[in-house]
């Protein structure tokens, strides 16, 4: 995709020059968010995107955000149906009440400046060398560009992303709540941790870590194995946190339940042979 606008007008470039990577001002942010992305999978880049283009996104995500598809349901971490094979006290049966809708990739308008910055090869290799990979656009169509809607009284519950590595960004905050809080590491690819799982879900707070985002950050988050969740927003303000996702391996297409479940359809491409990333629990 062409860039339209210069890269210029999306981010502060005299703080964060992402397009030159012989700059000693890149090479600290690199390796600082390569510190803090070991130790606990979360890395903000704050202020990095200038509000002008914070402001016209803003606006984008506000016309489209009755697009989105809302759920209010009870899910559990891994977005799966009750298993009564498992018992009763197991994280697999721990319904929580979530409430909030998801604006999937293909309702983006075609001049699209959210869509833009997403495909801009120059922010997507910079982010990949702040997470240390080689790093693709996630090839699902719904999930690779969305925007999560969270309206007053909105809550996302406990769960993990079914790619490795997401990038967030705030384009309109709520008044109040709408806090990221997370547990870095709390499974990992050969173990689901349960019993780690189970006492989080049970109230204890001990693992947990918060973030407030604000408009102009962009959020690094090592997802498949932290459990994470937004707390209510609360206040007259929708908050609109707009997902660039990312995958490790080539053409990544997302699972068809769990696509009905945040985008309310699948495509034909969710129904094919897909691509899967490992072999954990969506
Ligand atoms: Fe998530």
């Amino acid at each position: 995709m062409m860039m339209k606008k210069e890269l210029s007008y999306f981010v502060n470039l005299n703080e964060f020059p992402i397009h030159d990577s012989d700059n000693s001002k890149y090479k600290k942010i690199v390796q600082e968010a390569r510190e803090a992305l070991s130790l606990d999978g979360c890395y903000v880049l704050k202020s990095i995107i200038n509000m002008e283009a914070i402001y016209e996104m803003q606006k984008e995500a506000s016309k489209i955000e009755n697009l989105a598809h809302y759920t209010t349901n009870k899910v559990n971490v891994y977005f799966s149906k009750d298993d009564p094979s498992y018992p009763k006290d197991h994280p697999r049966r721990f319904f929580m009440e979530r409430s909030n809708g998801f604006v999937s990739g293909d309702k983006f308008p075609k001049n699209s400046i959210i869509k833009e910055l997403y495909y801009s090869k120059i922010l997507k290799e910079f982010i990949a060398d702040c997470l240390n990979v080689k790093m693709y656009h996630y090839a699902d169509p719904l999930a690779s560009l969305t925007i999560n809607v969270n309206k007053p009284g909105d809550r996302f519950s406990w769960h993990y992303d079914t790619n490795e590595f997401t990038v967030t960004m705030l384009v309109q905050d709520c008044d109040e709540g709408g806090v990221f809080q997370y547990v870095p590491n709390i499974r990992n690819k050969e173990d689901e941790c349960y019993d780690e799982v189970l006492k989080l879900l049970k109230g204890d707070q001990t693992r947990v870590k918060e973030i407030k985002l604000n408009e102009g950050d962009l959020q690094l988050f090592k997802g498949r194995y932290a459990l994470h969740r937004a707390t209510r927003a609360e206040g007259n303000k929708t908050r609109n946190l707009v997902v660039f996702t990312y995958t490790e391996k080539e053409n990544v297409i997302g699972a068809s339940y769990r696509s009905n479940e945040l985008y309310g359809k699948t495509l034909d491409v969710h129904n094919e042979k897909r691509i899967r990333s490992d072999s954990l629990t969506d």
